[in-house]
């Protein structure tokens, strides 16, 4: 079975825990599932698109938003995510430290909207903001919405 499956069972796993805590969360459990999972989908496209790795962009992207997960938290949760999120990298078994460091970072930096970094870290950034849009909901901060406007074209194709 490729990793990335398993990454995601045992994420589906770890969300799982906090399903009690619904009400002090800012965003709704299942919005944590439903994300994690298609923005890994999107990431495994554009990486293919890109000559990134696949696996390990799109494992990136089931992983950023680690922070949420575990706080239910939406302020500061691309930091929060960091240790937390190496550990919990750590613990699935699947990852060399190398591909767990690529992964922390773009954790940690994924918020930075406007800011390159890496091409994984691109690749979680561009597919969070995808992801976001497809679901219908708008852009809470300029940097968001100016990364998205960057991938799609006048006619609002969708460029990877
Ligand atoms: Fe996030």
């Amino acid at each position: 079975m490729k990793r990335l499956l398993r990454l995601q069972s045992q994420l589906l796993r770890e969300i799982e825990k906090y399903e009690g805590l619904v009400s002090m969360r800012d965003k709704p459990i299942d919005w944590e599932r439903v994300h994690m999972a298609s923005c890994a989908r999107l990431g495994y496209l554009m990486a293919q698109a890109r000559g990134v790795d696949p696996e390990l962009a799109s494992c990136a992207c089931a992983v950023h938003d680690y922070g949420r997960i575990i706080s239910g938290k939406q302020e500061g949760h691309a930091e929060a995510g960091y240790l937390p999120g190496r550990e919990f990298l750590r613990t699935t078994g699947l990852f060399s430290e190398e591909e767990i460091d690529i992964m922390a970072a773009a954790i940690n930096n994924h918020s930075r909207k406007s800011e390159i970094g890496t091409p994984i870290e691109e690749i979680v950034k561009d597919a969070d903001v995808i992801d976001f849009c497809q679901y219908g909901f708008g852009f809470s901060r300029e940097e968001q919405k100016h990364r998205y406007e960057r991938l799609v074209d006048r006619e609002g194709r969708l460029r990877f």
